[in-house]
């Protein structure tokens, strides 16, 4: 178990939290590298290794610093970037170009000309214009670019509507309609400039039930068959997105197993009674990966007893760092971590620093009694946390350490305020 209390103090894969927070300072975002590494374990298990033909791409936007692209690289994982600069840091990483894959809804001609002088592995067409832009593009550059189309299957998943992507209602992929998708996929098939390996779909975030990925594979398969009746045409590949769901406060994390087995079975299933080839099957977990080998660290400040309403407990971060909560009413759970075994006395809430009444980390969660300079310590927060981190109020965005079997590195310096002014004329 990477997380474990010793001498009433929380520690992290072999490292205490209170040397951390004294070594580095705090607000700190904390992340263990063996449980990161496990996820990938086992992915290699229950995917790569059992069903041949399959990929991981994991999802930059969970958390992206270069040890992180470097991490996902020696584990021999593909990786799903949305930006130039997530291309660019994976580049800079080191990472291999042919398994960088590149999603996004408005990827920019800049990107996209980055994308193809990197000779990535795939684009992930999101609107019917992007189509023309990578040919263009691959026509003036004299390249060719591996292609899917992203496609809204019109499921709805049971998550926060700012994370549920495959509605029809999206600003995400291309809704299915045949008489549009169907004259476009043709178009990528014929073209000089792209060739065209297959579909894509992504339901949401954060989904602890299946039946949404399973309901948008069966409404993918019936456009895999379309393409092969219609066209004539062997979908090459079938991206089924991310999504997995993890632990924030109580709720049981499903398997990848149990996600991934059915949907094998089902694609398997289907091109047997089809006798067409399997398709390579990629996914794109990034949450799953990351969100609970990380954890942030505070050091608690000022507390506010509002007598029969609420106990304010201040830490020295906030929105700023993490959020989530403000943003999706997301729930998370923490403990003193230098009290880590004094009985749980009273239900306090755990705001931030920022200007804002919404700038709540977590209400109502039972700790011991509360100290100014306790260290606070909140659990599953390496998923978009730091990779959403602002700089609002000009607070400093904290910084990064891996840990791995008793040892810590810094693999993000915190923010300096010459840093905040680094880019303003003064
Ligand atoms: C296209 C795509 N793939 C993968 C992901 C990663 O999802 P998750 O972090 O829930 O695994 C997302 C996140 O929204 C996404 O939009």
């Amino acid at each position: 178990m990477f997380r474990e209390v010793r001498d009433n103090t929380l520690y992290i894969d072999g490292c205490s939290t209170v040397t951390l927070a004294k070594k580095y300072g705090t607000p700190l975002y904390v992340y263990s590298e063996s449980d990161i590494v496990r996820r990938f374990e086992e992915l290699k298990k229950c995917f790569l290794e059992k069903y041949p033909s399959t990929r991981v791409a994991y999802a930059a936007k969970a958390f992206f610093p270069v040890a992180m692209a470097k991490l996902v690289d020696r584990e021999g994982m593909c990786v799903d970037v949305v930006s130039g600069g997530e291309l660019y840091t994976a580049i800079k990483a080191g990472f291999p170009a042919e398994k960088i894959e590149f999603n996004g809804n408005n990827k920019q001609l800049a990107e996209i000309e980055m994308a193809v002088e990197y000779g990535i592995g795939r684009i992930i067409i999101d609107s019917l214009q992007e189509l023309h832009l990578i040919e263009d593009i691959c026509r003036e550059k004299g390249k060719k670019m591996n292609v899917l189309f992203r496609i809204t299957p019109g499921v709805k998943s049971s998550s926060h509507d700012y994370i549920v992507t495959g509605k029809k209602d999206s600003k995400f992929g291309i809704p299915l309609d045949d008489e549009v998708i169907l004259p476009q996929i043709k178009g990528a098939i014929d073209s000089e400039f792209v060739d065209f390996y297959g579909l894509h779909f992504h339901v949401g975030s954060q989904i602890l039930n299946n039946d949404s990925h399973l309901q948008a594979l069966d409404i993918m398969l019936n456009l895999v068959t379309k393409i092969k009746e219609e066209l004539d045409y062997d979908v090459k590949e079938l991206n089924v997105g991310g999504g997995f769901g993890v632990t924030y406060v109580d709720e049981e994390r499903p398997s990848y197993s149990y996600y991934l087995d059915p949907m094998m079975e089902k694609i398997e299933k289907y091109c047997a009674e089809k006798a067409i080839e399997r398709p390579n099957v990629v996914i794109e977990p990034g949450r799953s990966i990351v969100a609970e080998a990380g954890i942030s660290l505070y050091t608690i400040g000022s507390i506010k007893d509002i007598k029969d309403i609420r106990k304010y407990v201040s830490v020295d971060g906030g929105m700023t760092d993490n959020i989530r909560p403000a943003l999706y009413q997301a729930e998370y759970t923490g403990v003193i971590a230098n009290k880590a075994e004094v009985e749980k006395t009273e239900v306090v809430t755990i705001c931030g620093k920022c200007c804002e009444s919404g700038d709540i980390l977590i209400k109502d969660v039972k700790i011991p009694h509360p100290e100014s300079g306790d260290l606070f310590a909140i659990f599953s927060t390496g998923a978009y946390g730091y990779s959403m981190a602002s700089n609002y109020n000009k607070n400093l965005i904290p910084g990064v350490v891996m840990v791995s079997d008793g040892n810590d590195r810094l693999i993000v310096k915190p923010q300096t305020y010459e840093d905040l002014l680094r880019n303003e004329i003064l």
